[in-house]
């Protein structure tokens, strides 16, 4: 496995590879979700990378910059063991040279980095677009893996890739949970043992959503019922938002026949960490 720590390098990896390369951009502190998808990657192409790095652009809480987990050596060896080409991990300096102030820093999503996420997290998805197409830029990859328990920001990468009018498919790969349904995310790590019960409650309100509506419910006692359940955990200081909307534009809907693929996306604060996840309704 290849450890590439500058763009220069980088480039000149690409150029000796001869076929398709999959790339799955991380911020390390790895568990089965990124493996799912280096093992996606893996399956459909010859060459897979792997970047890490935690870019400070996309947090909006310097505390929760300052608290991300930071486990580099156990990602490479894990990385290696997958079978990964090669892991691409920069400095802050190698990514942002003239500072983070540069042209990469203004790309404009409309509505879609306005709500949900982009409306509790301001300046979170300029900066995942910032670092985004700066490693898209860089590693050149054909197929782009991500995963659905950031929805959002798959939609919103998508649109970025249709602005740069780079020639890259995207795949979203499934939520991958622990076995009692929480999904797996690199900040659980700092939830406390009663935290992590309640936690829970994000995929019990997902999954009662998705009741509501196969038992004939409608939209809104979807949302209440869900809220209920957020609303029964002591330990969820706060609910950002539960909202059942257009799985292709974010819309809310009033009812389901309004959109043809329909979302259930949720976000809460707990002490000292934010979770979100989702699921497809219908
Ligand atoms: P990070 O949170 O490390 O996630 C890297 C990729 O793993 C993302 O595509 C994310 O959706 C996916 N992922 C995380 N948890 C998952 C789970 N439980 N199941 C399936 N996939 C999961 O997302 C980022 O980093 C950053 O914003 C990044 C795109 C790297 C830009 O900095």
């Amino acid at each position: 496995m290849k450890m590439i720590r500058t763009i220069d390098e980088l480039k000149r990896w690409r150029e000796s590879l001869d076929g398709p390369l999959g790339f799955v951009p991380t911020m390390g502190a790895l568990h089965e979700g990124h493996f799912s998808l280096v093992r996606c990657s893996k399956q459909e192409n010859p060459y897979t990378i792997v970047s890490i790095f935690v870019n400070p652009t996309q947090f909006d809480d310097p505390e929760d910059l300052r608290k991300y987990p930071r486990t580099f050596e156990r990602d490479k060896e894990l990385l290696e063991r997958e079978g990964v080409d090669a892991v691409f991990a920069p400095t802050v300096e190698e990514m942002y040279p003239k500072g983070f102030e540069d042209e990469d820093a203004h790309y404009d999503f409309g509505y879609l980095e306005r709500i949900l996420e982009g409306a509790h997290r301001p300046g979170h998805f300029k900066g995942v677009a910032q670092v985004v197409a700066k490693l898209l830029r860089a590693v050149e990859p054909d197929v782009l893996y991500l995963g659905q328990k950031d929805y959002q920001q798959v939609l919103i990468i998508k649109k970025l890739i249709e602005k740069l009018s780079m020639p890259i498919k995207v795949v979203m790969c499934p939520t991958v949970r622990e076995s009692d349904g929480l999904a797996m995310s690199s900040r659980n790590v700092r939830l406390s043992p009663q935290q992590r019960e309640n936690a829970l409650a994000l995929y019990r309100s997902l999954i009662k959503a998705k009741e509501v509506y196969e038992q004939g419910g409608s939209v809104v006692e979807a949302k209440q019922e869900a809220m209920k359940i957020l609303e029964s955990a002591p330990l969820i200081k706060e609910i950002d938002y539960f909202e059942i909307v257009d799985a292709d534009t974010l819309k809310p809907i009033n009812n389901w026949d309004e959109a043809d693929k329909v979302i259930a996306l949720v976000a809460v604060r707990m002490e000292g960490v934010r979770l979100i996840d989702n699921m497809f309704i219908k």
